[in-house]
């Protein structure tokens, strides 16, 4: 993408392109992070609110599927109660975009982070018929918060899975790239379509019958705060998402909240 500028004088025209390419990357970047912010503040401000009446709630439905009255609609209450915590954990997940939120920065094994979440992610692949595949090579420790790595890691499986019919194979990779440690999730579903991909982490976007268009934005907010970036590549083959870290940590440990 070029910028023309054009500057007429007295003997003709002086036209001047430049490369706007970075810029516009840079620009739908930033306005992506404005509107999470913005969502972000919405959600710190009435999470809680909605979470205290919900919990009340909760605790009645626990108290009435202990009780002889209430036996023959036990399956009834244990529905509504489950149907609670699905909206408890949309709200975690949503809290989870706020900007204040601390996180416990500290140097991580990023491969040990993935081998711990491995029997998890490959039981859910399992069920839907598809695997998950390891490549991780021999990286240097990252500062993390590991809880929201893992997190991103599940957001990011669970959208390859989805993305796949049966038989399909995900795969999680680690790499040093210079002062980059990178995270791949690649997956061989049909890639993303182009005027999908400009929405993407946008809150709520999703094009699931069942999604909340929660996971990618939590992805960005989480990158954001270890100050990663996202990259993504997407065809006919599958997409591949990036997560890439920097291995300089000083400015981590110095604060736990970014
Ligand atoms: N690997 C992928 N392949 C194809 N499309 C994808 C992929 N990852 C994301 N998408 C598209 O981006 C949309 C948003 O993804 P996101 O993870 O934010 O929400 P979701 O998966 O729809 O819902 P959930 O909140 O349950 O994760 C998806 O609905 C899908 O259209
Ligand atoms: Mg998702």
């Amino acid at each position: 993408m070029f910028d023309a500028h054009l500057y007429p004088y007295e003997n003709g025209l002086f036209a001047y392109f430049r490369d706007a390419t970075e810029q516009k990357k840079y620009e739908t970047e930033l306005s992506r992070l404005e509107r999470l912010n913005a969502v972000g503040e919405i959600a710190a401000s009435i999470g809680h609110e909605v979470r205290n009446p919900m919990t009340t709630v909760r605790g009645y439905l626990q108290r009435f599927t202990q009780k002889a009255a209430f036996k023959e609609y036990q399956a009834q209450l244990m529905l509504m109660i489950e149907e609670l915590d699905r909206a408890n954990n949309i709200i975690t997940e949503f809290l989870s975009l706020t900007k204040t939120k601390t996180n416990q920065m500290k140097l991580c094994d990023l491969n040990m982070v993935i081998r711990n979440l491995f029997p998890l992610v490959q039981a859910d692949a399992f069920r839907r018929g598809n695997t998950i595949e390891l490549q991780l090579e021999e990286i240097p420790e990252v500062v993390m918060d590991d809880k929201e790595i893992r997190q991103c890691i599940l957001n990011l499986v669970g959208n390859g899975l989805d993305a796949m019919p049966k038989g399909g194979k995900v795969t999680i990779g680690t790499a040093q790239l210079g002062n980059h440690v990178v995270l791949t999730v690649r997956d061989r579903g049909l890639g993303i379509p182009s005027h999908i991909k400009e929405k993407l982490g946008t809150p709520f976007f999703t094009t699931k019958e069942h999604g909340t268009g929660l996971g990618l934005s939590v992805c960005y907010r989480i990158a954001q705060r270890h100050k990663a970036s996202i990259k993504i590549e997407t065809g006919p083959e599958g997409t591949l998402f990036y997560f890439i870290f920097n291995t300089v940590p000083v400015q981590y440990l110095s604060s736990n909240s970014l």
